[in-house]
């Protein structure tokens, strides 16, 4: 639906972001989902993935994030939305662990650490980092899909969870800036810079996961980019930009063309890309878009 974009802030506003993220909820159980089975080979780099822990822990810190902040949201039809996201990040664990479970990955337990006592910067803090970890992921599974590290059928389980942080992302980027609206920050320039600020802390707390996982050595603690290559040959940052910028349009083009987007790290990917002169997409010979890896 596409119509007059209701001015931020506004009861319209919140209708509108809230109701598109509720009414799109799906019902289903992770173990009811057609897990494929793997051969062994298939079935030795599933587990070989060094990031399953961290998948783990990442859902496991969501759900305890927006449990603690939904309950102080005094507008009940957006306290309705939060639960439900806490709802969906619950199955996002039962989901992660079905899939540990039924394919024998190991992984070393880890404690989520208490939180820190603002609930609503964590919240903001988690957001903006849902916001970057989605934007990469989203071109890692593309790509992960296309190299056929693994069958179709196992990137068709996962891609509910996909889809399911496509929503929290749209829901995160128009409650926030309704958040600072009803807070006097109205002008888009102003939530701009703060938008600006929260990514390059988001960006920062990735880049810290990274250079954690560059003194470990896999074992599914932590997972950088650079893995990445190890595990779809052809990999470049270039095709990966281009990736992560064709998949989050496609995602995004779904929804509600009247809700905000993400736009700052769109951009930053395209000024890299445009910088660099490397990656894009060119047709493949059966009319599907391939991703071009610069070098
Ligand atoms: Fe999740
Ligand atoms: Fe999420």
């Amino acid at each position: 639906m596409a119509g007059r974009q209701p001015t931020v802030g506004s009861a319209e506003h919140r209708q509108l972001f809230c109701r598109s993220f509720i009414d799109s909820h799906l019902q289903f159980e992770p173990a009811q989902l057609p897990w494929p089975e793997l051969d062994p080979t298939m079935l030795q780099r599933l587990r070989e993935v060094p990031f399953w822990q961290e998948v783990l822990y990442t859902e496991m810190r969501a759900i305890r994030i927006i449990e603690a902040f939904a309950p102080t949201v005094p507008d009940p039809l957006v306290r309705e939305a939060m639960e439900l996201m806490a709802e969906e990040e619950r199955r996002h664990e039962r989901l992660v662990r079905h899939l540990i479970a039924r394919y024998g990955i190991v992984i070393e337990a880890r404690e989520i650490p208490p939180l820190p006592s603002d609930v609503e910067r964590t919240f903001i803090d988690f957001g903006y980092g849902e916001c970057v970890d989605s934007f990469l992921g989203f071109g890692f599974f593309r790509l992960a899909r296309e190299s056929g590290f693994l069958p179709p059928e196992m990137f068709d389980a996962l891609e509910i969870l996909m889809g399911e942080e496509v929503r929290h992302v749209l829901f995160f980027v128009n409650w926030m800036a309704w958040h600072q609206a009803l807070r006097g920050r109205r002008a888009a320039a102003s939530r701009g810079l703060t938008s600006a600020w929260h990514y390059a802390r988001a960006i920062a707390a990735l880049a810290g996961v990274a250079a954690r996982n560059a003194r470990h050595q896999g074992n599914g603690r932590e997972f950088s980019a650079t893995q990445a290559a190890g595990l779809m040959p052809g990999f470049t940052m270039g095709g990966l930009l281009a990736a992560c910028l064709e998949e989050n349009r496609r995602r995004l083009d779904a929804y509600d063309r009247d809700l905000l987007r993400p736009r700052l790290l769109p951009a930053l990917a395209r000024v890299a890309l445009a910088f660099t002169g490397r990656g894009g997409r060119r047709k493949r010979g059966d009319g599907r878009a391939e991703v071009r890896c610069g070098r």
